[in-house]
């Protein structure tokens, strides 16, 4: 039997080339199983057409030495059976200069290739032999005809005329790296970025709040192709994946970043949101004009809650000092400023737009002095604020991170989830983000 007639089945797993592929009973060669196959097998049979050698290989479906009606109904039974399988777990082909796993579920799947670990989520249907792969939007389709050989060997054949082979794998998923989707803080020379993508587009914004810039991006092999927004021309990268949390891209002009795992980390109009929750702190500045106008009608209910439950304990607390505007904020920072000095002030009063006030979820309770601490009142806003969705913003003992000296009196609103979990943290709010606060120099 000539290497042509090998049935799939049995190539050798690294054949070189997609379009190597030989797909037993496709005499026509056009990559997919058909009835024109059927027909022209049956015109090698009855004599009416004479195959080549290659062809009488291709037509010899059941594999008997002999091209005749058995292969006709061999081919036939074959066509029917797989008319409408879909794949389902995990297949694995082998092409030019890599090794793909195809995963398949019931409409959506991804794809892995092996040596860098990245690869895509799609989504799929099938209908008549035609696959169509959705990676994203509407302007990521793909389609290719399948092509059952056997019930765990098929050949996809793409719109660009190659032909992929695949065969079953197993029923999970590879574990094998994970998607280039995710967030990433991305360390170079000259400085750190951050990377938020999913699927095959995404964002990056620098360390200090700067503007975010938008891409869309395609893999190939270890290279990847950005097309950033505002460039003119895509900028390429190999990535090379150091182990299934970290990668790096070496970009064409030499810059190496190094990927790690990130917090989601996305500036909206100049605010900055980390896993959702709004930043101000003297690393994350808010806009000048950033006015909720007061406290959020969400953090008023929790607090109204918290006050009518403390008062039901004998505990008495009230609201000091709550929303503050840019500009009120800039008063009180210039007049604490020209009282104790810019170095002292900066311990425990924002520059303005740095403060958390101008949030509208943050307050202080009862007073905003060193006497609070140690009250009764103060042990049971340490002790019960969480189940309101507050936090002690500075913590006694962090200045260092907070950038603030210890403010038993500050609550600041993060929503009942986080505040539960950053209390029982035990970390203050920059440590459980990993993030600094420190004001860029000026
Ligand atoms: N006292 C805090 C740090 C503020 O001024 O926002
Ligand atoms: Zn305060």
């Amino acid at each position: 039997m000539s290497l042509i007639a090998v049935p799939l089945l049995l190539l050798p797993q690294n054949f070189s080339a997609y379009a190597d592929v030989c797909i037993i009973g496709d005499v026509n060669e056009d990559k997919v199983l058909s009835i024109s196959d059927v027909l022209m097998i049956k015109n090698f049979a009855s004599g009416q057409q004479k195959p080549t050698v290659r062809q009488s290989s291709l037509a010899d479906v059941n594999g008997d030495g002999r091209v005749n009606e058995n292969d006709v109904s061999a081919l036939e039974r074959q066509l029917k059976h797989f008319s409408d399988s879909v794949p389902k777990g995990c297949y694995i082909s082998c092409g030019d200069s890599e090794t793909r796993y195809f995963w398949f579920d019931e409409n959506h799947g991804n794809f892995i290739i092996k040596d860098t670990g990245f690869g895509l989520n799609f989504n799929f249907s099938c209908s008549c032999g035609e696959i169509t792969f959705n990676t994203g939007s509407a302007r990521n389709v793909e389609k290719a005809y399948i092509s059952w050989s056997d019930d765990r060997h098929f050949v996809l054949k793409w719109k660009s005329g190659k032909a992929e082979c695949f065969r079953y794998f197993g029923e999970n998923q590879p574990d094998y790296g994970q998607l280039i989707t995710g967030h990433w803080r991305a360390e170079s020379d000259s400085g750190t970025r951050h990377f938020s993508i999913n699927g095959l587009s995404g964002f990056f914004s620098d360390m200090n709040g700067g503007k975010s810039v938008n891409f869309d991006y395609k893999t190939d092999g270890n290279i990847i192709t950005f097309n950033m927004d505002g460039e003119k021309y895509p900028l390429s990268a190999v990535v090379t994946r150091d182990d299934d949390k970290h990668f790096t891209l070496e970009w064409s002009d030499g810059t190496v970043e190094k990927f790690s795992p990130d917090n989601d980390f996305r500036i909206i109009d100049g605010v900055t949101y980390i896993n959702g929750i709004l930043i101000a702190n003297k690393t994350y500045a808010l806009p000048p004009d950033y006015d909720p106008g007061g406290l959020l009608p969400e953090v008023q209910k929790d607090l109204d809650k918290m006050f009518e439950d403390a008062e039901k304990e004998g505990i008495s607390l009230w609201e000091f000092s709550g929303y503050r505007n840019y500009q009120d904020q800039k008063e009180i920072y210039e007049n604490y400023k020209a009282m104790y000095g810019q170095e002292k002030a900066d311990t425990f009063s924002s520059r303005p737009g740095y403060s958390e006030h101008q949030t509208g979820m943050t307050l202080d309770v009862n007073c905003a002095d060193d006497s609070f601490d140690g009250t009764p009142e103060a042990i049971w806003l340490a002790e019960n604020c969480y189940k309101y969705g507050f936090i002690i913003r500075y913590p006694k003992g962090k200045q260092y991170i907070t950038g603030y000296k210890y403010e038993p009196w500050h609550i600041r609103w993060i929503g009942r989830e986080n505040a539960e979990k950053v209390y029982k943290s035990g970390l203050c709010l920059e440590e459980y983000l990993e993030i600094d606060s420190v004001y860029p120099e000026e």
